[in-house]
């Protein structure tokens, strides 16, 4: 039997990604799991593995992108004790999910409760495990307290305006104009960064500034995101959207920038956040946040902004919309039929 997954033939735009077919399933090593794809993540992530401006990947093309994925297990390997056929299990891949089969090794994956729909659990992996880390892990922000998030409408950034609701947080938020009614109906106060100065607007809101921003945009941004902090404030950046789209910014020089800020002496604090590093570190974390997130599913407590489902063979097409920034919340693509 044969399948069929995306592969970036090259570096470059989204017409990299081409739909091939493989003449034989994947087999699993002892110690693996063959997982039947059923949904994978797009998302901003793919695109900088797309254009080959992911420090974290070293492959060469071609090779399957896709970062998260949700799905069914389908074969077992030798010695696999935690699994069992037909359950749905999550993992965050780095690369690998836009693909019907894959093999991933048992300790990688995390099991999901009965009855979720798979498209929302897919949008927990990267995207709200990224936004809860970041405020639980890293800024430890607590119940109350003062926050701005960059590309509020984006994945992360509804994740984590999700995340900050359920801690009463002040939330502030920039976005563009278009996605102003989604940031204010997920409790922040949105900011047009395209229109107006979001420090100053920062500063005559809250006075002293916030106890934490959460920057994935880099350049002058980290910079000013550092100045609407209050006294003992932290920055979070993670990560490089401008240099990677060519619109400014330098990733290592923004990166060594956030480390010297750490040495001013104004009771700020900087940090830099990366899922893969830190899961590879704190692997336990991962599966523990995981898990919280699947309960908060579970309970309704979360509901992911799913902005449209496309076929894994629009997978070019869901890169554009992301490049575009012309998605609200997160894309997801369908890779087979849930299971009844
Ligand atoms: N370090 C990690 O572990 C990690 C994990 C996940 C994601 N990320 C990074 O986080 C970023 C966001 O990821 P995502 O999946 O949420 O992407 P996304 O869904 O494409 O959202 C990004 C949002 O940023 C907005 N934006 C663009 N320029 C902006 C600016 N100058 N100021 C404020 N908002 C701006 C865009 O929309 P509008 O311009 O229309 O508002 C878009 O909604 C990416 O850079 C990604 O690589 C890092």
């Amino acid at each position: 039997m044969g399948y069929k997954r995306v592969v970036i033939s090259e570096f470059g735009g989204p017409e990299v990604l081409k739909m091939i077919e493989e003449t034989t399933l994947p087999e699993p090593k002892p110690g693996e799991v063959r997982v039947k794809v059923l949904v994978a993540g797009a998302a901003f992530t793919d695109v900088m593995i797309r254009k080959g401006k992911y420090p974290d990947v070293k492959e060469k093309p071609p090779f399957s992108p896709g970062y998260d994925m949700v799905g069914v297990v389908d074969k077992l390997g030798e010695g696999v004790t935690h699994f069992k056929l037909g359950q749905q299990v999550a993992d965050l891949t780095v690369i690998g999910s836009y693909s019907e089969f894959l093999c991933l090794p048992e300790s990688r994956l995390t099991h999901i409760p009965e009855g979720v729909d798979p498209a929302e659990a897919v949008s927990l992996v990267l995207s709200y495990v990224t936004a809860y880390q970041m405020l639980h892990r890293v800024a430890k922000v607590k119940r109350g307290q003062r926050i701005l998030i960059h590309g509020a409408g984006g994945a992360v950034g509804t994740a984590m305006l999700q995340l900050g609701k359920l801690l009463d947080l002040e939330m502030y938020g920039t976005a563009s104009k278009t996605k102003h009614e989604l940031v204010k109906q997920l409790g922040a106060t949105p900011i047009d960064y395209k229109g107006e100065n979001f420090v100053e607007r920062i500063r005559s809101l809250t006075g002293d500034g916030v106890d934490a921003a959460f920057d994935p945009i880099g350049g002058d941004n980290f910079k000013r995101s550092f100045s609407a902090l209050r006294r003992g404030g932290k920055l979070v950046a993670y990560g490089f959207y401008d240099a990677v789209l060519g619109k400014g910014g330098s990733i290592p020089l923004d990166f060594m920038r956030l480390q010297l800020w750490n040495f001013w002496p104004n009771g700020r604090s900087t940090a830099f956040y990366s899922i893969g590093p830190l899961r590879q570190k704190q692997p336990s974390w991962f599966s523990e946040d995981l898990t919280i997130l699947f309960d908060l599913l579970a309970q309704n407590k979360i509901k992911p902004i799913i902005a449209t489902r496309m076929p894994l063979a629009e997978a070019a097409r869901a890169h554009e919309l992301i490049e575009q920034a012309e998605v609200q919340g997160k894309i997801v693509l369908t890779v087979a039929a849930t299971p009844a």
